[in-house]
């Protein structure tokens, strides 16, 4: 199914795949994608393996995201890892906000929306990631959280950096389970989202953002997920450690 928005796939490979194996992947990828120019691909490997699969998708139809970056771009910061540091291996997006990351690193929407801004500083996409527990979802705050989270996450961002931002709704209680969200679920999260977006910036910016699902996607229900009015791709876990199931989401999606 064709949309004005643009399908964005991307691969978080979490704290898997040593720079040998994602290399061995990438290749695999491209192979399997190589006529794929329906859907903007991207694979987030881990810092360590950045240089070598960056080489690696030269010349090819796959981009590169970083899975985290510092909101600082030098300084006394042990650990950490700049915008200008990913910009050196061509990295073009990075998942902000990860709920493994607001969990286990207790990131807030405020440092959030600086790593946001800090990441457009160096032309590098944000992907923006959102969603409530099952938790909050079973006691009926899934809009209240979605709506303090985008709120707190993009506050600052100009409308044409929000348009270049990429927001992916993903239901905790949705991530690494096996659970997916409905159909209806998910529309109605995206559509949400995507309202709120043109009530904090305006409606052009709300039309042509894309929003990705994320929490557990593979290939069998990635048509109907993708099928979906206000869902634009896809943030994979689980099924982007495979070359083939990634592929065949992809596949699957166009
Ligand atoms: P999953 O992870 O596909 O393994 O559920 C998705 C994510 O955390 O981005």
């Amino acid at each position: 199914m064709q949309k004005d928005r643009k399908l964005i796939i991307a691969g978080n490979w979490k704290m898997n795949k040593t720079a040998a194996e994602g290399l061995a992947l990438v290749n695999d990828l491209k192979l399997e994608l190589a006529n794929v120019k329906e859907v903007d691909i991207v694979v987030c490997p881990p810092f360590t393996a950045l240089c070598e699969v960056s080489r690696a998708i030269l010349n090819s139809n796959i981009r590169l995201g970083a899975q985290n970056m510092s909101e600082h771009s030098s300084g006394a910061y042990t650990g950490e890892i700049a915008a200008g540091m990913l910009k050196e291996f061509s990295v073009r997006y990075v998942i902000l906000g990860h709920s493994e990351r607001r969990q286990y690193q207790k990131e807030t929407d405020a440092l959030i929306a600086k790593k946001a801004l800090a990441a457009h500083a160096a032309a590098i996409r944000p992907i923006v990631c959102v969603g409530e527990t099952l938790a909050e979802r079973e006691s009926g705050q899934t809009e209240k959280v979605l709506d303090t989270q985008v709120r707190g996450s993009l506050a600052g961002l100009s409308k044409q950096q929000m348009e270049e931002t990429i927001l992916a709704y993903e239901p905790v209680w949705a991530i690494g389970t096996g659970k997916t969200a409905t159909a209806a679920q998910a529309q109605e999260a995206h559509a949400f989202i995507r309202k709120l977006v043109g009530t904090l910036f305006d409606e052009t910016v709300a039309r042509r953002v894309r929003i990705q699902y994320g929490g557990s996607v593979k290939a069998s229900n990635a048509r109907e997920l993708m099928g979906l009015p206000d869902v634009d791709g896809a943030l994979v876990g689980g099924a982007s450690l495979e070359p083939r199931s990634f592929a065949d989401i992809i596949k699957n999606s166009i």
